[in-house]
């Protein structure tokens, strides 16, 4: 079962490879498996559904720390809009992306997805879920 989803992330990072730094658009099918993976421990796609992180219906153009969620840490403040170019920064390290574009000093998201292919997946995934409201 774990295989059928592994290989043909395998074969996406492979192909990322392949074709070198311009990445292909990102494939929403692929990032739901990426979310369902690494982000649901921490986040729900559902309305209302907050658990550690907020719950991240209509994200994709929402303004960050911006949801019913009063557990907030370095967004809290916030002004700016989600969009690919800054989710794909937070996602890859959302420390870093604190302290550089907030006046905070930590955040209280402690995980980061490495992989570049998995973050354009995921984010078409996002996109896909918010626009369909
Ligand atoms: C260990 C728990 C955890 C995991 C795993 C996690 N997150 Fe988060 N996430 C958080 C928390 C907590 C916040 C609030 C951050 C803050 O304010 O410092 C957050 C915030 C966010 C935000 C901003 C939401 C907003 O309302 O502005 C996005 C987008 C996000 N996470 C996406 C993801 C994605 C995509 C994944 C999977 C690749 C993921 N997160 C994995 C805990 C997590």
């Amino acid at each position: 079962m774990r295989m059928a989803v592994l290989l043909p992330l395998a074969a996406a990072v492979a192909l990322a490879t392949v074709s070198g730094p311009a990445l292909a658009a990102g494939d929403a099918a692929a990032g739901e498996q990426v979310f369902k993976k690494m982000c649901t421990a921490c986040h729900s796609i559902e309305p209302g559904v907050n658990k550690t992180g907020p719950s991240l219906d209509g994200v994709y153009g929402r303004k960050a720390g911006s949801y019913d969620f009063p557990r907030y840490k370095g967004l809290v403040g916030a002004d700016f809009t989600w969009n690919s170019e800054n989710l794909n920064e937070y996602l890859s390290n959302p420390k870093a992306f604190v302290i550089a574009h907030t006046a905070n000093k930590n955040t209280a998201m402690t995980f980061s997805l490495k992989n570049e292919q998995q973050r354009e997946d995921v984010i078409a995934y996002l996109k896909q879920e918010s626009e369909a409201k």
